[in-house]
């Protein structure tokens, strides 16, 4: 059987919430406590250049509050990098970020910014935070990764969760190849974006894969089931898939 998928719960969209109206509630830390309780393996959060949903305090409280591992999310720049060397989270995903986007849209470029983003791999894996590039399913990227020495890629599964009939399935095959050249390669693969109960278990089945990051769907489902059942079902839908 294949070993089991870590599922990190992403709360950006607790502090949007929280945004809207510029107080304290609802906390993402407290999401994060309950994510915690209700099985989820780690933390996710995206301190963006905008500050739109998390904000620096949060990824302070986070650090001092919960004993999950967070996964910080965060563009290439030097302003990210040294806020990450001073909270020293355990990992750090890096994302493309474009101000005017409404999420992050598209994958990395890894394999064409390699100048600009070695030193900083470089950097944040000396300071022991596990390094992640967020990358489309492509072997480009993957190779990329390779030559970076990011000991992690997380694969972007928007557009296999965005598309239907054959480009579903053409979409989760490149999921699916670009996981086992990743893992043939020494490299962790985890993926991301754009997950639900429906559209999950295709990917977690995908046997290279060990860690999901999931959000705004289960932000969205806990109006409706609470925070806790909906990772609870998110997290049986992705158990029943191994
Ligand atoms: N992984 C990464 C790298 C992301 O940027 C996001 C979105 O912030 C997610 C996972 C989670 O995506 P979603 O909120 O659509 O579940």
């Amino acid at each position: 059987m294949t070993p089991p998928l870590r599922l990190g719960v992403n709360i950006d969209h607790v502090a949007t919430i929280r945004n809207a109206r510029g107080g304290l509630h609802p906390d993402p830390l407290r999401a994060a406590r309950m994510a915690a309780a209700a099985g989820a393996d780690g933390i996710t959060a995206h301190l963006r250049e905008d500050r739109r949903h998390i904000v620096d305090d949060d990824i302070a409280h986070l650090i001092g509050g919960i004993a999950l591992p967070l996964n910080l999310e965060m563009a290439a720049t030097d302003e990210m990098v040294a806020i990450a060397l001073r909270h020293r989270p355990h990992a750090a995903c890096i994302v493309p970020e474009r101000r005017e986007e409404v999420t992050t849209e598209g994958g990395l470029d890894a394999a064409g910014q390699h100048n600009r983003l070695k030193p900083l791999v470089t950097r944040l894996g000396e300071a022991g935070i596990r390094v992640s590039l967020f990358v489309e399913p492509d072997p480009r990227h993957i190779e990329a990764a390779l030559s970076l020495g990011a000991p992690v890629v997380e694969l972007h599964t928007g557009r296999y969760a965005h598309a239907e009939g054959e480009v579903r399935e053409m979409e989760l095959r490149r999921l699916s190849d670009a996981a086992a050249l990743a893992a043939k390669n020494g490299i962790e693969v985890h993926a991301g974006h754009g997950l639900t109960t429906d559209n999950v278990a295709a990917v977690a089945a995908i046997p290279q894969l060990v860690e999901l990051n999931i959000g705004h769907y289960l932000v969205g489902e806990a109006i409706f089931v609470g925070l806790e059942e909906a990772i609870r079902r998110m997290r049986a839908s992705m158990d029943a898939a191994r």
